[in-house]
């Protein structure tokens, strides 16, 4: 990146060539293609990929997101995903500038942009442009992102062999902020500094009076030691649309008898530390198997049958059940 005291201050020209050339490493091989309604259509250069920094996105936090993946070209859960979307835009007085079956339309139009049958697509719903204030009603418009880029799957060794889990010091987000997918991810983005610090894989967080509550972009279930799955209460986290999907596959479970029932619970520590199994649920990582929690190994070290077997069918949904997924190609 070209330093200079003072800056120049560039030419149209100048600054144009200096976006097309800087360095970005993370992104050339990554980014696939990005809708824009600021633009009005679609690109597929990183170096034109950007938001404008009026938008109340960028310095207040001030939009709600949802990340989405499609796999064999279709996408996964995604109408449940546009529930939330909407769900969350709603709570914070922000309605999309088109209908869901235009939203429809542009997810598909930039997935093919794109060319990955198997990619990730983020939507971010923005207060839009509009001025510095904390303001919303500076903003005529919303902004209406579309990105997407490639998946980064886990290797299969991790599923085999589980992960680490820390419990954090970072509180958790409470009530309202928890449901809300906004893009306020301050302490998501503390929580996962902590995990990486620590030599974690992931860190979980506890709710204010304590109680277990979910990862930085993860939800989290244990199975009890009398064979239930339990999950965290839904008032200080966000509703997972992997987890949600997980308890539905879970009831052929319980009828087969390899769990004994399905239930949500105030959870502490103790019952993490106690628990036959532990997962992990989330969009990009399916379903999850935890080998330690603070290091100490969760029942026998071994991902357990129930997560296990809760992955296989999961994964069996995304790839064979059109029912749960919208595609892109017909
Ligand atoms: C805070 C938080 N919890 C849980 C999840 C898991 O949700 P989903 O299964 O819909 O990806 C996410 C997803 O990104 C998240 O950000």
């Amino acid at each position: 990146m070209p330093k200079q005291h003072p800056p120049d201050i560039l030419s149209e020209e100048q600054a144009i060539g200096r976006l097309q050339e800087l360095p970005r490493p993370w992104a050339d091989d990554d980014y696939l293609a990005m809708y824009s309604n600021w633009l009005g259509g679609i690109v597929t250069q990183p170096w034109l990929m950007s938001v404008p920094i009026d938008d109340h996105l960028v310095h207040r936090g001030d939009g709600v997101f949802e990340a989405t993946k499609c796999e064999a070209g279709r996408i996964y859960l995604f109408e449940r995903h546009l529930d939330r979307l909407e769900r969350s835009a709603a709570s914070i007085h922000l309605q999309l500038p088109i209908s869901r079956e235009e939203l429809t339309g542009l997810a598909r139009a930039v997935i093919r942009a794109g060319g990955q049958r198997d990619c990730m697509l983020r939507i971010y719903l923005s207060r839009g442009p509009g001025g510095f204030t904390t303001n919303p009603f500076e903003c005529p418009e919303p902004g209406l992102y579309l990105m997407v880029g490639y998946i980064h799957p886990l290797p299969p060794e991790t599923y085999a062999n589980g992960v680490q889990v820390g419990i954090s010091r970072v509180p958790g987000k409470s009530g309202f902020f928890a449901s809300v997918k906004s893009c306020n991810y301050l302490p998501n983005v503390l929580l996962k500094r902590e995990a990486v610090q620590q030599g974690w894989d992931f860190a979980v967080c506890l709710d204010t009076e304590g109680y277990l509550a979910e990862g930085s972009t993860e939800n989290i279930g244990l199975v009890s030691p009398d064979g239930c799955l339990l999950l965290p209460l839904p008032g200080n986290i966000l509703e997972g649309t992997t987890v949600r999907r997980a308890t539905e596959l879970a009831a052929g479970l319980v009828a087969e008898g390899l769990l004994a029932g399905s239930e949500r619970r105030a959870l502490t520590v103790s019952d993490l530390k106690a628990a036959k199994e532990v997962m992990l649920f989330g969009t990009t990582l399916d379903v999850l198997p935890v080998s330690t929690i603070d290091g100490r190994a969760v029942d026998g070290g071994q991902p357990g049958p129930v997560a296990v077997e809760l992955r296989r069918r999961l994964r069996d949904d995304i790839l064979n059940n059109p029912e749960m997924s919208t595609a892109v190609w017909e």
